[in-house]
């Protein structure tokens, strides 16, 4: 169980790694990084998502040892719509899908922070083909 799913894991990094990275305009070399860098317009989402959820969610949203992964059906807009997101962050969230444990809130982030993740979030899992 937990060996197919680190395998499904490094799937998906190696899907979203040769992924044609369309923000690859020279700034950053090649192969420093398991996941394409995203558009512009989703930086600050991306920055705030590494720094407050990537602990536990993975960067990238491949999921770590401590949460689930974001690129998974489960996660989808129709199952979790963006207000899950502002209620996890803002509220936590008490462990009802998986074995991870509960979420604690996360007190760094502005529901406005939250917002800007969400669209990295919806973004990742459109480049991973979740929906
Ligand atoms: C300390 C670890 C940790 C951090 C940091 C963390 N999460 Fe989570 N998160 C979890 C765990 C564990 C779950 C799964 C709970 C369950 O359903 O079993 C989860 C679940 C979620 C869910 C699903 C909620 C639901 O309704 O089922 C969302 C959305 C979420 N996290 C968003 C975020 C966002 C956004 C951040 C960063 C601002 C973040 N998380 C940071 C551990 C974390």
């Amino acid at each position: 169980m937990k060996s197919s799913r680190m395998l499904w894991v490094s799937l998906v990094v190696l899907v979203l790694g040769a992924a044609p990275a369309c923000s690859q305009n020279g700034g950053e070399p090649k192969g420093t990084r398991a996941v394409a860098s995203a558009p512009a317009e989703l930086r600050e989402g991306e920055q705030k998502f590494n720094a407050n959820c990537s602990t536990c969610h993975g960067m990238g949203g491949v999921g770590t040892t401590q949460g689930p992964p974001f690129l998974h059906k489960v996660y989808e807009p129709n199952h979790h719509g963006d207000a899950a997101f502002q209620r996890a962050a803002a509220n936590g969230v008490k462990a009802h899908h998986w074995q991870f444990g509960d979420m604690p809130r996360i007190n760094a982030v502005t529901p406005e922070d939250v917002d800007h993740i969400t669209k990295y979030v919806r973004w990742l899992q459109k480049e991973a083909g979740i929906f």
